[in-house]
C-alpha cells in the first residue's frame, strides 16, 4: 500500500470509527484509526460521561484499543470529526501518540470533513516530549 493509500484506508476507516461515537455532551463526534506495526488497524471514537472530565477522546481511544489486542506501535494515524481541519488532538492525546508511535516522524492525518486533510507528524505536534526513555537514564 503506498502512503496515500494507508492515508485514504485511514481516514475511511476513522469515520467508520466516529459512527460508534458517545457524544451527547458536546455534539461533538470524533473518530480516529491507526494503523498498527501488527498490520492491523484499529478504530477508535469520542465515549463521553456525565461526569464531564472523565471523557476519552477517539485518538486515545484508537491507540488504547490497539494496545488492548497486544499491539504496542503504530505507524500512522487519522484522526476525523465534522469541525474544522484544524480540530486536532488535544494534548493529553498527543502524550499518548508520543509514547506508542513508531517514530517521531509517524504521519498524522487530520481531516475536518469539509474536503481538507491537515499532514503533519507525531513530533510536530509533540515537540520535546517526555518518553519511556527519560525515565530509564
Ligand atoms: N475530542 C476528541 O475526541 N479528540 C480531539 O482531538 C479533541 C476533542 C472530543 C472530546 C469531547 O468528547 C469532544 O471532542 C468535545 O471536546
Amino acid at each position: 500500500m503506498t502512503r496515500e493509500e494507508l492515508r485514504d484506508k485511514l481516514i475511511e476507516e476513522a469515520w467508520e470509527g466516529r459512527k460508534n461515537s458517545y457524544s451527547p455532551y458536546s455534539n461533538f463526534a470524533v473518530g480516529a484509526a491507526v494503523m498498527g506495526a501488527d498490520g492491523v488497524i484499529y478504530r477508535g471514537c469520542n465515549i463521553e460521561n456525565v461526569s464531564y472530565g472523565l471523557t476519552v477522546c477517539g485518538e486515545r481511544n484508537a491507540v488504547f484499543n490497539m494496545v488492548v489486542h497486544g499491539c504496542r506501535t503504530f505507524t500512522a494515524l487519522a484522526v476525523v470529526s465534522a469541525g474544522s481541519a484544524d480540530a486536532a488532538p488535544c494534548g493529553a492525546c498527543r502524550q499518548v501518540l508520543a509514547e506508542f508511535c513508531e517514530s517521531l516522524d509517524t504521519p498524522v492525518y487530520i481531516c475536518g470533513g469539509e474536503g481538507g486533510v491537515l499532514e503533519t507528524t507525531v513530533g510536530e505536534m509533540m515537540p520535546y516530549p517526555f518518553l519511556k526513555f527519560d525515565t530509564e537514564k
